[in-house]
């Protein structure tokens, strides 16, 4: 097997002079003597001294930015700066042909590109520094909410991607269709006939896999489900993918205020874990953002650094605040006063907006805030009515710089409450029979919430727009590659 890059560097003494072979693509190649290469294994790059005397000019030649290399050679001290070791090269082998006129007309060559311009070949933004850092994030994310979950006695369980529910009630679902393009079902009016898709039965693509974790939570325990969702909603923003992760536990014999407990720790735990475990990119994403900033207007600058600023959100608790102090908050902020907000809040019963949200984050309280019991009007249909009868026992955690980054709830354990308020919210009981079912056979009080894992990534990277977060994003107009 190939050393990779990153075992070289963090145990290289047992390798100090001995040969080994690497393999990556180039970064750079300076003076013909000296390639910057990387593997993806870290962002740090390994350096080789290639002895040009010793080579074949025409392998000298074809060495350029973006080549990929196999390299054998040995291990020593490096008498330059900026690293610990180098490889002296004894052989080369270039792997892939460079197309450098192609290459050249491509974000792979070696100057700097705008995000817009990155997104634009998702494909090959995969080289760059940049998404090298973020994607490793992503990874040790998903890993870490793995971690968690696992040593706080959860199962994982895998909910279906293809469904008739509409869990969140509010109708942005994509639609299957199973139909032949040749044959395509209509009406008599010649319309297209989507009740026939899934093999007979009406389907979309699931916006939650709520409903189903509940279901095996009542037989499991603590479950959680960590996978694809996909919303229908056509909101060209950066905060929203028409396909996005979603981790999503459910807890029996839990209700709000563990719920929101076991968020915070949650939270805390994974920012934790990336900034013990992704050292490296971190301190690359701390750099580009302190960049970022010095750019902007002074006002507009952020007071702390994205360390910085991950080691403060996990030693301050989280600021716990109902629904209707928010409201009374918002209503007597200068802000609102003023008219500054675009969509005033006026009346208790206001659905909140993200500029309000992070009002409340940004301004007010400046630090996480759980907002809790909303009016029962704006929430789903399975959150647990409250004993005022006009709110339910909702959550939502808003994040500075991203707003709502987790909402859940307890859920109504009460088999005739929850037809009731399927009832009156025009959701279809029919349909949710397996659902209610679980309501019938030993209901218990349950609790349980739903994170945006991009919205997460967003965050410990201090990236700004959900697209760039996302190896390949699903958004209006996006689905190229
Ligand atoms: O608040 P939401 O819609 O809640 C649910 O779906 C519940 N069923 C979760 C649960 O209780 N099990 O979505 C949960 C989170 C949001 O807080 C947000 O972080 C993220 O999912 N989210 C999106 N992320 C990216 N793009 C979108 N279009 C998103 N919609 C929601
Ligand atoms: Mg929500």
């Amino acid at each position: 097997m190939r050393t990779t890059i990153k075992e070289l560097l963090s145990d290289y003494k047992k390798l100090l002079h001995h040969d080994i072979t690497v393999q990556g693509w180039v970064r750079a190649f300076r003076s013909n003597r000296f390639i910057a290469l990387n593997d993806g294994s870290t962002i740090n790059n390994l350096q080789i001294v290639v002895d040009f005397e010793n080579f074949d000019e025409e392998i000298i030649k074809n060495i350029s930015t973006a080549s990929s290399l196999k390299v054998v050679g040995e291990v020593i001290e490096s008498q330059g700066s900026g690293q610990t070791i180098e490889i002296i090269a004894k052989k080369i082998q270039i792997l892939g042909d460079n197309f450098t006129e192609e290459r050249d007309k491509t974000i792979l060559q070696p100057k700097k590109h705008s995000l817009e311009v990155l997104r634009e070949q998702a494909h090959l933004r995969f080289r760059t520094n940049l998404f090298g850092a973020i994607f490793r994030v992503r990874s040790a994310v998903s890993f870490a909410i793995h971690q968690f979950f696992n040593q706080n006695q959860f199962f994982y369980m895998n909910t279906p991607l293809i469904t008739g529910a509409d869990a969140e009630g509010a109708g942005e679902m994509f639609g299957v269709t199973a139909f032949d393009l040749n044959e395509i079902p209509r009406d008599e009016n010649g319309d297209i006939d989507y009740s026939q898709d899934f093999f007979g039965k009406k389907t979309n693509l699931t916006v939650s896999g709520q409903l189903n974790v509940e279901t095996a939570m009542m037989g499991l325990g603590r479950v959680y489900t960590f996978g694809p969702t996909f919303r229908a909603e056509n909101s060209n923003t950066t905060r929203h993918l028409a396909e996005f992760w979603m981790v999503e536990p459910e807890v029996a014999f839990s209700n709000l205020e563990d719920n929101i407990d076991l968020a915070e720790d949650f939270l805390k735990y994974i920012i934790n874990y990336v900034l013990q475990n992704c050292k490296d990119d971190l301190e690359f994403l701390d750099k580009r953002f302190a960049e970022e900033q010095k750019q902007k207007p002074e006002k507009e600058r952020a007071s702390e650094g994205l360390i910085e600023k991950l080691e403060n959100v996990i030693k301050k608790r989280f600021k716990r605040v109902s629904y209707t102090e928010a409201i009374d908050i918002l209503k007597n902020s200068k802000e609102n006063k003023k008219g500054k907000f675009q969509f005033p809040i006026e009346e208790w019963g206001a659905d909140l907006q993200s500029e309000h949200e992070r009002f409340l984050v940004e301004k007010h309280f400046e630090c996480p805030v759980v907002l809790f019991d909303y009016p029962k009007e704006i929430k789903a249909f399975y959150m647990k009515l409250n004993e005022d009868g006009k709110t339910v026992a909702a959550m939502d955690v808003l994040f500075p710089g991203i707003g709502e980054i987790i909402g859940g709830s307890q859920r109504e354990d009460k088999f005739q409450v929850l037809i009731d308020k399927m009832k009156a919210m025009n959701v279809d009981e029919h349909e949710l029979w397996w659902y209610l079912d679980t309501r019938k056979f030993g209901s218990v009080p349950h609790a349980g919430f739903g994170l945006g894992l991009e919205r997460l990534i967003l965050f410990v990277t201090g990236m700004t727009n959900i697209r760039d977060v996302i190896p390949f994003p699903r958004t209006p107009h996006n689905a190229e590659f």
